[in-house]
């Protein structure tokens, strides 16, 4: 079957490629599959395309959300690639648009990378949901050194980095449960005094389900 026919959450670029990688490196690819045409959505809706000169992707694996913002950016904006693994920076290799800039590095290099260039939205593919806690610590670590006025966006299978998102950062709550896993998506920006806890869209459900502590005291944003 064309996988054109297939429906949007069905369509995967390269499924086998995905769960090879997955077997060789399982912390650090962190799921069986790229992320969903509803994940993207989600992940990229507090994008203004129309305004943002300069973004950051972490982790772009086979490049899910870098193709869906090449569509969208500016022709004078440029996306950094920032992928750990040589299997998928060949493959992002690939894709010919002088925007894009793929950098075979850790994400914790962020900063050099950028070299004094400032960021307008930071778009996280990270598992950070099964990351070490040293290596995600170092990570976040490394996000704020660089956000300035920037979004910063990371989604999260699990609520594992919840309180310490909100620690770090004013953060807002989406969800999809249409990803293999459903997911979370935290919209990050820098910490400011007197906002509430964390700001929840389309949320309420899922949290009162859970009814887990940290939880309580979420607002609801329509
Ligand atoms: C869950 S996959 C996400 C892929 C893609 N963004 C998506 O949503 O379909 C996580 C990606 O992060 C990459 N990665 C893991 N640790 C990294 C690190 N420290 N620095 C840069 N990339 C890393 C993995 O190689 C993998 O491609």
């Amino acid at each position: 079957m064309n996988k054109n026919m297939l429906p949007a959450y069905q369509r995967i670029e390269n499924p086998l490629k995905f769960i090879k990688e997955f077997l060789k490196h399982p912390v650090q690819t962190g799921a069986v599959a790229p992320s969903s045409s509803f994940l993207t959505k989600k992940m990229l809706e507090p994008v203004d395309f129309t305004e943002a000169k300069t973004i950051v992707e972490l982790g772009p694996g086979e490049g899910t959300f870098t193709r869906a913002m090449l569509k969208r950016m500016r022709k004078d904006a440029t996306l950094y690639a920032i992928e750990i693994n040589p299997e998928f920076t060949k493959k992002l290799s690939k894709i010919k648009d002088k925007r894009l800039i793929v950098c075979q590095e850790d994400a914790t290099k962020v900063k050099k990378i950028l070299n004094g260039a400032k960021p307008d939205y930071i778009i996280s593919g990270l598992p950070i949901g099964i990351m070490p806690d040293k290596v995600v610590r170092s990570i976040i670590k490394a996000v704020k050194e660089v956000l300035g006025n920037a979004t910063f966006i990371q989604f999260q299978y699990t609520p594992r980095w919840h309180l310490m998102l909100a620690r770090n950062f004013t953060i807002i709550i989406d969800f999809t449960p249409l990803n293999i896993p459903p997911a979370l998506v935290y919209i990050c920006t820098k910490k400011e005094p007197n906002t509430p806890p964390f700001i929840v869209r389309e949320l309420e459900h899922v949290l009162n389900t859970l009814a887990v502590p940290p939880y309580s005291g979420a607002t609801l944003r329509k």
